[in-house]
C-alpha cells in the first residue's frame, strides 16, 4: 500500500499528456483504419445474468483463499481432454485421518504397500478433492463459444447474427446450457487484459484468443511488439505488449534483428501508447487487469554483456547473476511499474507473474536469480504474484522449444488463471471451488476496491 502511494503517477497532466500524444499516434496509423475493434463493438448483446448465488457458503463469504497459491500440482485430467486440466491444492486437512492415515484403528497398515496396480488404475483425485478446484473459466468459454457457433448464434468472427435465424440446430439440452453459460459468464462482457512480457506469454496469448475463435492482430512493427484481440459478442479483448529486456539501450554488441528498439521507454512511446485505447475498460481510465514479467531477455542480456565485456568466446549461461546486475534488473523492474501507475492510476489490479525457466535443465541459475529478485521488488511494490512460473517448473515435455510452453494443458492452466484474478477484479469471491459471489452486474464498477478485499492477505501468502 505504501509503496503504491511513493510511486504513483507524477501528476494527472503528465498522464493526460501521454495519453494525449498516444492518441495523436493513433489517429496517424493507417493500420487502425480498419477499425476493427470499432466496427464490431455494437454487436455485443446485454448480458442474461440473473441467476442465484452457486453457493452453498453465506452471500457475504468473503473467505480470502487463493487456489493457485497453495501448494499443490497440477492434474492433467484425460490427455485428450486438455481443456480439463486443473491445478489441483492441497488444502489444510489432506493429511487428516481419511487421506492420509498411516494406521486404521484396528491397528492395522491403511496404506500397507505401493501397490502400482491401484495406483495406476485410476489416477483421479477424490471427487471431494476435485470439487475444491478452482474453477475451470477457459472450459466454460470455449463450451460457450462451440455451443453458439453451433447454434448459429454468432459467425466465424465471433459477432452476433440476429435472432430468428438462430438456435435451430440446437436441443433444448445445448440451448439451457447456453442460458447457464452466459449467465455464469456475464462478467466477461466489456473486460480489457493488458499482458506486457516476452513471447512466452505472446503464445500464451494467442492460443487464449485461438480458443475463442480469434488470431491475433498484429500491430503496425510487428508481433515482437504489439498483438491482441477482441472477441465481439464478449466485447472482451486481451492485448499483449512485448517487452525485451529491462535494458535502457540497444548496444551494438547483440541484439535481435526483430527487436529494433529495445528500452521499454522508446517501446512504451512507439509501440504501446498507440494501442491505449484499446486498453481502457468501463471505467475509463485502465484495463480490468494488467500483468507483467521481464526475465528471459534480461538474462540473455546480462549473459550477452559479460560475453562482450570480456571477450569471451561462448555464452556463459551458468554463471550466477551479480549484486549490480540485479540491483538494475531491481530498480527498472521498479521503473516498469512507474509507468503503469502513470498511466492508468491506482485503481486497477497489477499482477506479477512469476519466472518460467529455459526447457533445457542447464542454464537456469540466472534465471532463479531474477525471478527471486522480482519476488523481492513486487513484494515491497505490494504488488500480488501470478505463480504460473512456479507451478509449470518441470514441464519440458509441454515447451515446443527452448523456452516456450506449447499450446496444451498448461496454455489452459495459464488462461484460467487469468480469468481467476479477473473475476476477482469484477468482485467475484471463489472458495474452495464454489463461486460464492458473482461480480454485482449492477453495482459500483472499482476494480480496486475488489481487490483490495483480499490483496493484504494474498501479499502474504507463502513463498
Ligand atoms: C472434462 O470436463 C467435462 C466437463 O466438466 C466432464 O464432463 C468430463 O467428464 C471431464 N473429463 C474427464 C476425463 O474428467
Ligand atoms: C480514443 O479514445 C478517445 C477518447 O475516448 C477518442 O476521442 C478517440 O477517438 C479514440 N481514438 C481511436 C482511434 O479510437
Ligand atoms: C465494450 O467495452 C468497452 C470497454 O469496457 C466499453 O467502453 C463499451 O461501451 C463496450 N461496448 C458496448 C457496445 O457495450
Ligand atoms: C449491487 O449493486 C447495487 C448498486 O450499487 C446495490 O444496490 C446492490 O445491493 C448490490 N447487490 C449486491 C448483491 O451486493
Amino acid at each position: 500500500m505504501v509503496f503504491r502511494q511513493l510511486i504513483r503517477r507524477l501528476g494527472t497532466i503528465t498522464r493526460l499528456a501521454v495519453v494525449a500524444a498516444s492518441l495523436a499516434t493513433v489517429v496517424s496509423f493507417s493500420y487502425f483504419a480498419a477499425t476493427y475493434l470499432v466496427s464490431r463493438d455494437g454487436t455485443v448483446s446485454t448480458s442474461t445474468y440473473t441467476s442465484p448465488l452457486t453457493s452453498t457458503v453465506s452471500k457475504d463469504d468473503t473467505t480470502c483463499l487463493n487456489p493457485y497459491a497453495q501448494k499443490g500440482y497440477v492434474w492433467f485430467s484425460d490427455k485428450r481432454e486438455e481443456i480439463n486440466t486443473t491445478w489441483v491444492p492441497f488444502y489444510s486437512g489432506l493429511l487428516n485421518q481419511k487421506y492420509a492415515a498411516a494406521w486404521n484403528e484396528d491397528g492395522s497398515p491403511a496404506e500397507p504397500v505401493f501397490n502400482a496396480a491401484d495406483v495406476y488404475s485410476d489416477d483421479r483425485p477424490p471427487s471431494e478433492v476435485l470439487d475444491t478446484t478452482p474453477h475451470k473459466w477457459m472450459q466454460d468459454i470455449a463450451r460457450l463459444h462451440l455451443l453458439l457457433l453451433k447454434g448459429s448464434m454468432i459467425d466465424e468472427d465471433g459477432i452476433r447474427i440476429e435472432p430468428g435465424k438462430k438456435g435451430k440446430e440446437l436441443t433444448v439440452d445445448e440451448q439451457n446450457e447456453i442460458k447457464e453459460l452466459e449467465q455464469r459468464l456475464f462478467w466477461v462482457k466489456h473486460r480489457r487484459i493488458v499482458i506486457l512480457s516476452d513471447s512466452v506469454e505472446r503464445y500464451q496469448h494467442a492460443f487464449l484468443c485461438g480458443r475463442l475463435g480469434q488470431a491475433p492482430v498484429i500491430g503496425p512493427y510487428g508481433a515482437q511488439t504489439t498483438t491482441w484481440c477482441h472477441v465481439p459478442y464478449l466485447n472482451f479483448t486481451v492485448l499483449h505488449w512485448h517487452l525485451s529486456s529491462t535494458s535502457t539501450s540497444r548496444p551494438d554488441w547483440w541484439w535481435l534483428s526483430e527487436m529494433k528498439v529495445v528500452p521499454i521507454e522508446e517501446r512504451w512511446k512507439k509501440y504501446y501508447l498507440p494501442t491505449v485505447n484499446l486498453t481502457i475498460g468501463v471505467n475509463g481510465k485502465s484495463p480490468d487487469l494488467v500483468i507483467f514479467q521481464s526475465s528471459l531477455w534480461d538474462h540473455r542480456m546480462f549473459v550477452e554483456a559479460r560475453r562482450a565485456d570480456k571477450h569471451e568466446f561462448g555464452l556463459d549461461l551458468h554463471r550466477p547473476l551479480n549484486w549490480r546486475e540485479l540491483r538494475f534488473y531491481m530498480q527498472r523492474i521498479r521503473y516498469i511499474v512507474g509507468l503503469f501507475r502513470e498511466l492508468y492510476g491506482d485503481d486497477f489490479p497489477l499482477l506479477y507473474r512469476a519466472t518460467t525457466l529455459r526447457r533445457e535443465k542447464f542454464g537456469n541459475v540466472g534465471l532463479y536469480d531474477l525471478g527471486r529478485a522480482a519476488r523481492f521488488v513486487a513484494h515491497e511494490l505490494d504488488i500480488e504474484i501470478m505463480e504460473f512460473g512456479q507451478m509449470v517448473q518441470g514441464y519440458e515435455q509441454f515447451y515446443f522449444d527452448i523456452v516456450h510452453i506449447g499450446k496444451g494443458p498448461l496454455s489452459v492452466l495459464w488462461a484460467n488463471m487469468v480469468f481467476w484474478y479477473l473475476f476477482r477484479a469484477l468482485g467475484g469471491v471463489e472458495v474452495k471451488g464454489q463461486l460464492v459471489r458473482m461480480p454485482n452486474e449492477s453495482g459500483p464498477y472499482k476494480l480496486i476496491d475488489n481487490w483490495d478485499v483480499c490483496h493484504d492477505v494474498y501479499m502474504k501468502d507463502p513463498k
